[in-house]
């Protein structure tokens, strides 16, 4: 068979057009902010008691329509999804001395806003296919000082809550879902980001569902839903009015969200299951092409549960491919399909945990943790996360529309080309290791 020369090795690559950003904003999303413009009402919030406490109509409009979908008694909206994490956090009464479970493999945001509540974050390694939490890890990594475990439903599908959420009850712990990535996922027959106390969801820009900025917390826990709102918009300042003696320790910031996000969020939230449902369609045709390929493992979709692919994200084998796997990631660059190789460095690895310190100068807030002289983030401590981020992960993000099907199939035919080539990219490799 005659072979095509890789483009990393001079060749020409099989895809030579770069390809559209992801933009779902259409004329619904424009008339809705021109009408907020025209009534000049930009927020309807005011810090005090009375009906605009609980902010200006669009954002109540778009916290009844999450209430309705996801079939829950409360949604807060915030202006990200980190204030979400961080009031939800607050409202469940973390604080200095706590630990809370979180997986290292996400955002920095899901750990960073347990340290603001001034609790510590624990890492606990994850599961091998859903790169979420591992709910065995996290029991085991219990103590007298957990209070919450927050499970991240990473790339798109959620964790395996069921065990999480039972072992919360069974140590009177909350369950708190970072929901940022997979609005709208199916966990066997609940809507992720419900299965916990509460669940947060992003509308940031990257987003399937945006706004520019913003985010929402749904609970169907009363207090849980009051101290978030209190939180949200200067709480300490409506504890006297509003009569609530029981939950004094609350203090405030502004998390609020304008009417233009809210507007913009509730057009794109119409739009969700369209939006979702074109995703699914393209990778579940980028999988067909690419689960015969030796040494490529598509993502996963476990029993009674929905993918909505924030990234599609798949397992690499180099002892298959004969390939190392960052020379494969920049050859099928090279070929015009962009893939990343890896996601992001486990967080405990960042600076802020190797120095434990956050906030002033003293090591706060782990200073507070010395009870539990175990609390470590040496390198090793989640063996899983680190021999997947540094050997297995290759994601892309280039699954949404206006991509189509045929674009799958060019992304399947870099695969099999770079694959076809191994010999070439072998001694390529060995030369440029002599060269050095
Ligand atoms: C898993 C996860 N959690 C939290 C966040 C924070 O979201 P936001 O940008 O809305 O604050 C993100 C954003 O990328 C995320 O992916």
């Amino acid at each position: 068979m005659k072979r095509e020369p890789l483009a990393l090795l001079g060749g020409a690559p099989v895809i030579d057009k770069p390809f559209p950003s992801y933009n779902t904003i259409g004329v619904e999303e424009k008339r809705a902010v021109m009408d907020v413009l025209d009534g000049g009402e930009l927020s309807g919030f005011i810090g005090a008691e009375g009906k605009q406490f609980w902010g200006g109509q669009r954002v109540r409009a778009l916290e009844a329509a999450f209430c309705d979908h996801f079939k829950v008694k409360h949604a807060v909206a915030v202006n990200s999804a980190t204030s979400g994490l961080h009031a939800s956090l607050m409202a469940m009464d973390i604080g200095p001395g706590d630990e809370v479970l979180v997986s290292p493999y996400t955002m920095s945001a899901s750990a960073t806003t347990i340290l603001l509540c001034g609790a510590v974050p624990v890492f606990v390694d994850i599961e091998p296919d859903t790169f979420c939490i591992d709910p065995d890890a996290a029991a085991a990594a219990i103590t007298p000082y957990t209070r919450a475990i927050v499970a991240v439903n990473i790339f798109g599908h959620p964790a395996r809550l069921d065990p999480l959420r039972a072992l919360c009850e069974k140590h009177g712990l909350f369950l708190l879902e970072d929901n940022a990535q997979a609005p709208d996922a199916i966990y066997r027959g609940r809507k992720a980001g419900t299965v916990g106390h509460a669940g947060v969801f992003s509308f940031n820009r990257h987003k399937t569902m945006q706004c520019g900025e913003g985010g929402i917390i749904v609970t169907n826990d009363d207090k849980i839903a009051l101290k978030a709102a209190l939180f949200r918009n200067h709480g300490e300042n409506l504890v006297e009015p509003m009569g609530l003696t029981d939950i004094v320790n609350t203090l405030g910031v502004n998390y609020r969200m304008g009417e233009m996000e809210a507007a913009v969020a509730i057009e794109q939230f119409r739009k969700l299951p369209e939006l979702n449902r074109a995703r699914i369609a393209l990778c579940e045709r980028l999988t067909r092409g690419l689960r015969e390929l030796p040494g490529i493992t598509p993502p996963r979709v476990f029993e009674d549960c929905s993918h909505v692919y924030y990234f599609y994200v798949m397992k690499y084998d180099e002892r298959i491919t004969g390939i190392p796997r960052d020379l494969f990631a920049a050859a099928v660059k090279a070929e015009g399909f962009p893939v990343r190789a890896g996601y992001l460095k486990p967080l405990y690895l960042q600076p802020l945990y190797q120095h434990k310190i956050a906030i002033g100068r003293d090591g706060f807030p782990f200073s507070e943790n010395l009870r539990n002289a175990n609390l470590s983030y040496a390198p090793g401590i989640c063996p899983m996360v680190e021999r997947l981020e540094s050997h297995e992960i290759l994601l892309t993000s280039l699954i949404y529309p206006p991509l189509e099907e045929a674009d799958m199939d060019r992304f399947v035919e870099v695969f099999v080309k770079v694959l076809n080539n191994r010999d070439a990219l072998s001694s390529a490799g060995r030369s440029a290791a002599a060269a050095d």
